[in-house]
């Protein structure tokens, strides 16, 4: 069966049909799809009952795998997932739902935030891959900002102030805004800020995007508060409804995003319900700021 993709928001997301994800993709099948996450910039797949090595196989064809060191506060042998695949609901190594004191899940509840995974990494993350195995009955919808239309939106004298800004960006930024602020040195240390472009350019198609994120607390060579509102400014211009898109999860759906082109958030739900949702993570080929590479 041919694969076919219907655009379902006026500027981005694309509804993929006639793909089995259970099946290794053709070399012919792969390349559809990576030109059509480059268009899209996020693809839904429904009915795509998965298991955990099906994901990562079917990720594999975008890049190599993300390594996810340094991403959390869970300790390694507290994983609930040995696949390799991260853990983005809201379960504990026993299957249950985190207690809602538990710090693995006030840590999580960064998700909640507009963010682009891994932004905080030195080489931030390209695509991401989400599988639904258990929806939460109540919440828990994925939201998508279009960062190339929010950036296109700009006037002429923003997007000519902004072009060359480079951000600092840390987990430690996004999670102390919800007011979590107690880390180990280990942390700390794991938590250092990195360094990135504020306006990205698409390696394909060349269309610029804002690269914001909720791990972005400052701006190089300028003061905290003057950073903090100008990216407060950007991230309310560009989650406008008009750039965002509401994904409400079905069993078995699998979405995919591009993290060099979108934001997205996950909105609240019933913690007293299970959530699984698992996701793999394609790593980016490069740093936004050389000067980030040398450190
Ligand atoms: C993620 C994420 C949102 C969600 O997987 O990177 O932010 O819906 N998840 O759980
Ligand atoms: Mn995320």
């Amino acid at each position: 069966m041919a694969v076919s993709i219907r655009q379902i928001h006026p500027h981005f997301v694309g509804e993929v049909s006639g793909l089995d994800l259970r099946k290794p993709l053709t070399p012919d099948e792969a390349r559809e799809v990576e030109a059509a996450m480059d268009r899209y910039a996020v693809l839904v797949f429904h009915d795509q009952d998965i298991d955990d090595e099906q994901q990562l196989r079917f990720a594999a064809n975008f890049g190599p795998r993300e390594n996810r060191a340094g991403g959390t506060v869970t300790r390694s042998e507290d994983y609930r997932l040995s696949s390799g695949l991260a853990d983005v609901g809201n379960l504990g190594k026993d299957g249950k739902p985190l207690p809602k004191d538990h710090r693995t899940h006030l840590f999580n509840l960064g998700n909640c935030l507009w963010h682009s995974d891994s932004s905080f990494r030195p080489v931030p993350a390209k695509f991401s891959l989400l599988s639904a195995r258990v929806v939460n009955p109540t919440g828990g919808n994925t939201e998508f900002a279009d960062m190339r239309a929010a950036y296109d939106a700009l006037d002429d004298a923003t997007k000519a102030e902004i072009e060359d800004m480079i951000c600092e960006h840390s987990l430690m930024y996004s999670r102390g805004a919800l007011g979590f602020l107690d880390y180990s040195e280990d942390e700390k240390r794991m938590f250092k800020p990195v360094l990135q472009r504020l306006v990205r350019t698409h390696p394909v198609h060349g269309r610029k995007s804002l690269y914001l994120s909720s791990h972005a607390g400052g701006i190089v060579g300028m003061s905290a508060p003057e950073a903090r509102v100008l990216l407060r400014d950007l991230n309310e211009h560009a989650t406008q409804p008009e750039f965002v898109h509401v994904h409400k999860w079905k069993l078995h759906d699998l979405v995919m995003w591009d993290n060099r082109q979108t934001m997205h958030r996950v909105r609240r739900y019933d913690q007293s319900q299970p959530r699984d949702m698992r996701r793999a993570t394609v790593a980016g080929d490069a740093p936004t700021v050389a000067r980030q590479a040398a450190e």
